[in-house]
C-alpha cells in the first residue's frame, strides 16, 4: 500500500506517537491544571511540554502564547473572528484554503449582524499559485488590520512568500495571520525572522500528531486584550470569578484540553526536531521533483504548479487527458494500492486560479515517510492509466 494522501493528515505518525497517547491514557489521565494531586500534576506537564516543543519548532519565544485547539481550523478562526471589528480590512490570497475564506467571508456579511462588517481584499495569485509581495503591499490600506495568508497551497503545493509580506506588513503597521497547516514540520519556520504575528497550525499532517490537536501562537505585537475568545468556560485558573480570566493561554482555551492527543503531538515534534526540518525537508525536495519529472514525462499527464521543487512543498496536482480526477483515484486504490485524494480538497478558489475549477486534480501528498520507490511504483500506475486513456 501507498499512502500518499499526506496533504491531508499524515500516515504514519512517527515511532512513539501511539505509545505516549496510550500511556497517558493509561497511566496518567488526569485533566490538567484542574487539581493538585500527582495525576493532575503530571497531565499539566505534558501540556507545558508540548507548548514547549510547538515553540521550539516554530522558534517562538512564549510557550504561553502558544493557545492550543482543535486544528488550524479553529485557530484561524479564533484570529480573524477575535481580532477583526466592523470597518476593518483584511488582504488575503486567491490560493487559500476554505478553513481561511469562509471565515472571511462570514464576516464580510452585514455589521448588524454578529461579527460582520470587515472588508476582504482577494490579492490574485499567477496560475503557478504565486503571489508577488507587491501586489499585496499595493492592496494594503490605512484600515488594513491584518494580512491573512495560507504558507504554501494544499492544491498545488506553491509557498508564499510571508518572509517579503512580514516585512511589508511591518512597515505598513498591519498584523500578519499565516497558515501553516502544509508547512509546519515540513519546511523551516521561524515566527520572528519572518515577522508573523499569528501562527495557525495544525498537529495532525507533518507535524506528526493525531487529528484533534492544533492551534494559534499570538505574537508579542497581538494585544491579547483585544482578542475576542471564541468560547469561555472553565479554565482551572481564576475559578473564584464568574468571567473569563484575560491572560494567554487559558483565556481562549475553555474547556478540559486534548492532553492525550497533544502527548502525541509533542512526541511528532520532538521527532521531527530530532530528525531536522531541513533535513526533511530535503528529502521532499528530492521526492518530489522526481514525481514532478516523472509526471511531465507521461503523455496527457498535465502537472499543475510551478513544476519546481524548491518552491514548493511535497504536495503534487495533476490530471490525466480523458479520465476524471475522481476515476483516476478510484482506480489508484482499486487497482494499484494507492491512496490519494481527488476533486477541489476545499480549496475552490485555488482552482479558479489554477484552472482546474469545477473538476480539481489528482493530488499526490507525499511526506517524511514516503520513499523514490513508492515514486516510482504510482509513476508507473498514472504511465498505465495514461496510456489506456490515449
Ligand atoms: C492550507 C490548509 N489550511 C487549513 C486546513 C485545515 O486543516 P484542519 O482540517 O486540520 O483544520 C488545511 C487542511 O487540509 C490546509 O491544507
Amino acid at each position: 500500500m501507498i499512502y500518499f494522501d499526506n496533504a491531508a493528515t499524515s500516515w504514519p505518525k512517527p515511532p512513539g506517537v501511539a505509545e505516549a497517547m496510550t500511556h497517558f491514557l493509561n497511566e496518567v489521565g488526569a485533566n490538567p491544571g484542574r487539581a493538585a494531586h500527582r495525576r493532575a500534576v503530571k497531565s499539566g506537564h505534558i501540556l507545558y511540554d508540548a507548548r514547549e516543543a510547538v515553540c521550539g519548532l516554530f522558534h517562538a519565544p512564549d510557550p504561553l502564547r502558544v493557545v492550543f485547539g482543535l486544528n488550524v481550523t479553529e485557530a484561524l478562526n479564533l484570529a480573524l473572528r477575535g481580532l477583526l471589528r466592523p470597518g476593518d480590512h483584511v488582504v488575503t490570497s486567491s490560493m487559500e484554503h476554505n478553513s481561511m475564506m469562509r471565515p472571511l467571508r462570514a464576516l464580510e456579511r452585514p455589521p448588524e449582524l454578529c461579527s460582520g462588517g470587515v472588508e476582504v481584499t482577494v490579492v490574485g495569485c499567477s496560475p503557478q499559485g504565486v503571489l508577488d509581495p507587491a501586489d499585496v503591499e499595493a492592496a494594503i490600506r490605512p484600515d488594513t488590520k491584518l494580512v491573512a495568508l495560507n504558507h504554501a497551497s494544499n492544491v498545488v503545493g506553491t509557498l508564499l512568500p510571508v518572509a517579503e509580506v512580514g516585512a511589508i506588513c511591518r512597515e505598513r503597521n498591519a498584523l500578519l495571520l499565516v497558515d501553516a497547516a502544509q508547512t509546519g514540520g515540513a519546511y523551516p519556520i521561524d515566527v520572528q525572522a519572518c515577522r508573523i504575528d499569528l501562527l495557525g497550525f495544525t498537529g495532525h499532517k507533518s507535524m506528526g500528531g493525531p487529528m484533534g490537536t492544533g492551534g494559534l501562537i499570538v505574537g508579542e505585537r497581538v494585544d491579547e486584550t483585544q482578542l475576542e475568545p471564541l468560547m469561555r468556560g472553565g479554565t482551572g485558573s481564576r475559578s473564584e470569578y464568574e468571567v473569563q480570566p484575560d491572560f494567554l493561554p487559558d483565556m481562549c482555551e475553555s474547556g478540559t484540553p486534548n492532553v492525550v492527543g497533544l502527548a502525541g503531538l509533542q512526541v511528532g515534534v520532538r521527532w521531527v526536531l530530532e530528525r531536522g526540518v531541513e533535513a526533511i525537508r530535503a528529502h521532499e525536495v528530492a521526492l518530489t521533483q522526481a514525481l514532478i519529472g516523472g509526471l511531465r514525462s507521461i503523455s496527457g499527464v498535465t502537472v499543475y504548479g510551478t513544476l519546481d521543487a524548491e518552491l514548493q512543498t511535497a504536495t503534487v496536482s495533476f490530471n490525466v487527458a480523458g479520465m476524471a480526477p475522481s476515476e483516476v483515484g478510484l482506480r489508484l486504490d482499486d487497482e494499484y494500492d494507492i491512496m490519494c485524494r481527488v476533486g477541489l480538497h476545499c480549496a475552490p478558489t485555488a482552482h479558479k486560479t489554477i484552472g482546474t475549477f469545477p473538476d480539481g486534480t489528482v493530488r499526490f501528498g507525499l511526506s517524511a515517510f514516503n520513499t523514490l520507490d513508492e515514486v516510482e511504483a504510482a509513476l508507473a500506475a498514472v504511465e498505465r492509466l495514461a496510456q489506456e486513456a490515449r
